[in-house]
């Protein structure tokens, strides 16, 4: 079983569109059964709460449901529980990184080639979120490969 949790912010935005995204990739790929797949945020704000409507519109209309996930905050126990960690952005890879993730080697940002940030699309418009879906897509597309190549 290799396990893969995706991480922003907010756990409302980007983070749960990758995990409906990366979920619906692995469902079509057949390893639904190898592969387990959540998401948090780095912040607790949002704890508890669905998706942004945004989020959960943007999904809807690739014919992803996500409204039924709940937002939830990294604990130190994902760390044990989870082979990836993957940021959507710098900050939240530093803050990854940070105290126990230092040791983890599955930290990891979900654009790697070249780095680049999933950008925060909170306080933007409707466009933001087509964006946020089009380079989570692609990102998912890439990790799928890299984790299937490292089994
Ligand atoms: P996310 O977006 O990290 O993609 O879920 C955000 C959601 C909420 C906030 C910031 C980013 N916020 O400041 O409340």
């Amino acid at each position: 079983m290799t396990s893969v949790l995706f991480v922003c912010l907010g756990n409302i935005c980007r983070s749960p569109l990758a995990e409906g995204i990366f979920r619906r990739k692995v469902q079509d790929a057949g390893r639904s059964d190898q592969i387990l797949i959540d998401s948090a945020g780095t912040g607790a704000w949002h704890a508890g709460n669905p998706p942004d409507p945004r989020s959960i519109e943007i999904a809807a209309a690739h014919g992803i449901d996500i409204s039924s996930q709940r937002a939830r905050q990294v604990t130190s126990s994902d760390y044990d529980r989870f082979d990836y960690l993957v940021a959507m952005d710098a900050d939240n890879l530093a803050n990854l990184l940070s105290g126990k993730g230092k040791q983890h080697q599955g930290i990891r940002l979900l654009l790697t080639n070249p780095p680049a940030d999933v950008p925060d699309p909170y306080y933007g418009g409707p466009k933001g979120f087509e964006e946020v879906y089009r380079l989570v897509d692609g990102g998912c597309d890439a990790l799928l490969t890299s984790i299937r190549q490292s089994r």
